[in-house]
């Protein structure tokens, strides 16, 4: 489904499914699992759900959290790191019980990071798969961290950053040379196997990649392009394709 719409349409839209998911399983006594994106285009769309949250007394009791992607050596109370951006613009501001929310460690300790990235999976299966995916695009055609070459089959692993990856992420992190070389994201298979996905690109700078991931062909040198064959997805742009 292709739709050009204006942002806060979409984030209306995109926050209404998700509650109207949330509270269906709860009426039937059952989770929800969510696959969540860091990055500034999701933020609206966490500032709507703490909204709903808020002022329409939507719960999230019954809300598991798996985040898509983490640098690697940063600790989590490092600003740049996607654990404290979770916590700041979503987990804190929500009822959701903490330890329902994944965000991968990228702490872990070289040489148990191939079993680490195992576990994530494994807990992710355990509650039955992602329910609803949300996705951003880079420049580079990654959605988690797939870089491009990462295979439709990957599973979630420790990856090496593009260049063109670490130079967009090199405001926040005060120059290219702090940015971290490496990342731990779920992997292409895990976010396929999502039962629906939410793609959000928005503005200029994203145009010419998400041009290319859904009208050209199907390469794992452009990872983004796979969400082609994915049955339930949204594309969300505030531009033309
Ligand atoms: C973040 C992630 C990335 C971002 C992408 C776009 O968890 O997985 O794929 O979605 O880099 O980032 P923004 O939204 O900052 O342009």
């Amino acid at each position: 489904m292709i739709e050009v719409k204006n942002i806060d349409n979409y984030i209306k839209k995109i926050a209404e499914s998700i509650a109207n998911e949330i509270k269906l399983k709860q009426e039937n006594d059952q989770n929800l699992v969510l696959g969540l994106a860091t990055g500034s285009t999701p933020i609206p769309l966490y500032d709507e759900l703490v909204r709903l949250h808020e002022q329409e007394n939507l719960s999230f009791y019954n809300v598991f959290t798996f985040n898509l992607d983490e640098y690697c050596g940063l600790d989590k109370s490092d600003p740049n790191s996607y654990q404290y951006f979770m916590d700041e613009k979503l987990f804190n501001r929500i009822d959701i019980p903490k330890e329902n929310t994944h965000v991968p460690n990228g702490q872990v300790k070289s040489g148990i990071e191939v079993e680490y990235c195992k576990d994530y999976e494994q807990k992710i299966n355990d509650l039955g798969g992602i329910d609803i995916q949300i996705l951003g695009i880079g420049r580079s055609g990654h959605i988690g961290f797939n870089e491009p070459g990462s295979s439709v089959n990957s599973i979630t692993r420790k990856v090496e950053l593009h260049e063109i990856t670490r130079k967009d992420a090199s405001r926040d992190f005060n120059g290219i040379e702090n940015v971290p070389t490496h990342a731990i994201t779920m992997g292409m298979q895990t976010i396929l196997s999502a039962k629906r996905i939410f793609f959000m690109a928005f503005g200029e700078a994203k145009r010419e990649i998400t041009k290319l991931a859904f009208t050209k062909e199907v390469t794992d040198n452009v990872p983004a392009s796979h969400l082609q064959n994915h049955k339930q997805l949204t594309i969300c742009t505030d531009f033309i394709i």
